[in-house]
């Protein structure tokens, strides 16, 4: 008889969440390290405990919330996502990973279930990346993609340290202990698929094989200030101006027409000091790029270094990555048995790839690993109108408590 979960508890808790960092529009706003995500914190090691889960903390703020196996010497399962969220993110993404996880826990207990293996949901530190690069930092730091010195001193816009957020982070739980949680012997994460392609398709579980890579460059201008009305163009060394042309090229270059596969996005650009009167002196602008094959990322990684040292004159360039996440495989054993558990509870799925990053590309590093999609409002995500319904957010939650009830062995 498959596991059912509550899924008013768990829409309740959606809903709960999204109170954290709500904007005016419906959505979330809740930087990776602030405060609120250090309500958000305190509020799933609040259920947790109200659930009689086991919680754990580590260097980078990853929380931890376990539901303690018969046989603690196994390999744990794992589960969850991040409670970050996008500037204008919506109430799902990274959110239902972790609630699912959670009500997974929590439906453990209520059932009396007991598993060999322990079986543990985590809220992974700034999966994001939009305060502090880089992004899927909890969990690369994890994996040993990352270590903490190479990051800690960048600052959010206001000059804010990952190290002086960190602290204030994890001091909203110091009742929280810190140690090291092992190597998985399984880690599945569930997500909106903030794409569009299962509500197109009308199907309500995505089955995922794999996520694109992505890679994150910094590309810095410098010119010269100047005064706005009396400098002529010939004397100028306007960065705009090398931008600009940068830019033209990269984004006609990006353009793969019908296929419509590469990925080109510039999130963020700056001019220094940002006076409406003065030529820049230096222009700062982001690229998040993306594609399914590490050939074609190496092609237009040569070609914004190649744009940007041919057209940064009379200016000066510097083009820095600041995030490399390889195209990601899932584990094919375990992506089987995610689909064979959605058949025999019944849900229309399909396979698919993911366009977006998950913390579940660094943990296919170590342990095999896989995801599970439900579908959002006209695939609309990083964005504050994303919505999921409670039915979708029921199966998805349905079909991951039933996969990780399989893996953990139930006595
Ligand atoms: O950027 C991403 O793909 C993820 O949603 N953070
Ligand atoms: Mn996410
Ligand atoms: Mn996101």
């Amino acid at each position: 008889m498959p596991l059912s979960i509550n899924s008013e508890r768990l829409w309740d808790r959606h809903m709960a969440l999204a109170t954290i960092g709500a904007t005016d529009k419906g959505g979330v706003n809740r930087p990776a390290l602030s405060d609120l995500d250090g309500a958000a914190r305190r509020q799933l090691a609040t259920w947790a405990r109200e659930a009689g889960l086991d919680l754990q903390t580590d260097a980078i703020g990853n929380l931890f919330m376990i539901f303690p196996g018969t046989e603690p010497n196994l390999a744990p399962v794992l589960t969850g996502s991040h409670a970050d969220s996008q500037p204008t993110g919506g109430k799902f993404d990274g959110a239902y990973g972790v609630l699912a996880g959670l009500e997974t826990l929590c439906a453990f207990r209520d059932a009396g279930i007991r598993t060999r293996r322990s079986v543990a949901t985590v809220a992974w530190t700034n999966e994001e990346g939009s305060r502090f690069t880089p992004g899927l930092m909890g969990s690369g730091v994890y994996v040993g993609r990352l270590t903490i010195p190479e990051f800690e001193d960048h600052t959010d816009g206001k000059g804010v340290t990952v190290t002086t957020a960190l602290v204030d982070f994890l001091a909203t739980t110091p009742d929280i202990p810190e140690a090291p949680f092992p190597t998985p012997s399984h880690y599945i994460e569930a997500h909106i698929e903030q794409g569009p392609v299962l509500e197109a398709a009308g199907k309500t579980i995505g089955v995922v094989t794999a996520i694109q890579g992505a890679r994150w460059f910094r590309v810095s201008l410098g010119g010269e200030e100047a005064h706005a009305g009396t400098t002529p163009r010939r004397n100028r060394r306007d960065p705009m101006v090398s931008a600009s042309r940068i830019l033209a090229r990269l984004l006609a270059e990006a353009d793969d027409g019908e296929a419509d596969i590469t990925r080109f996005t510039v999130g963020q650009i700056e001019a220094f000091p940002g006076s409406p009167n003065t030529v820049p002196g230096r222009v700062v602008f982001t690229i998040d790029l993306r594609h399914p094959e590490v050939a074609a990322l190496d092609r237009y990684e040569a070609r914004i270094r190649a744009a940007a040292a041919e057209l940064a004159v009379p200016c000066d360039v510097e083009v820095s990555q600041v995030f490399d996440a390889p195209p990601t495989r899932f584990e094919p054993e375990l992506v089987d048995r995610i689909r064979d558990t959605v058949g025999t509870l019944g849900y229309s799925h399909m396979d698919l790839p993911s366009g977006a990053l998950h913390d579940a590309a660094n943990m296919a590093k170590i342990c095999p690993s896989a995801m599970i999609f439900i579908p959002c409002e006209k695939g609309i995500s990083h964005n504050e109108a994303e919505a999921a319904t409670p039915a979708d957010v029921a199966a998805g939650t349905h079909v991951l408590a039933n996969a990780l009830l399989d893996l953990a062995e139930p006595v």
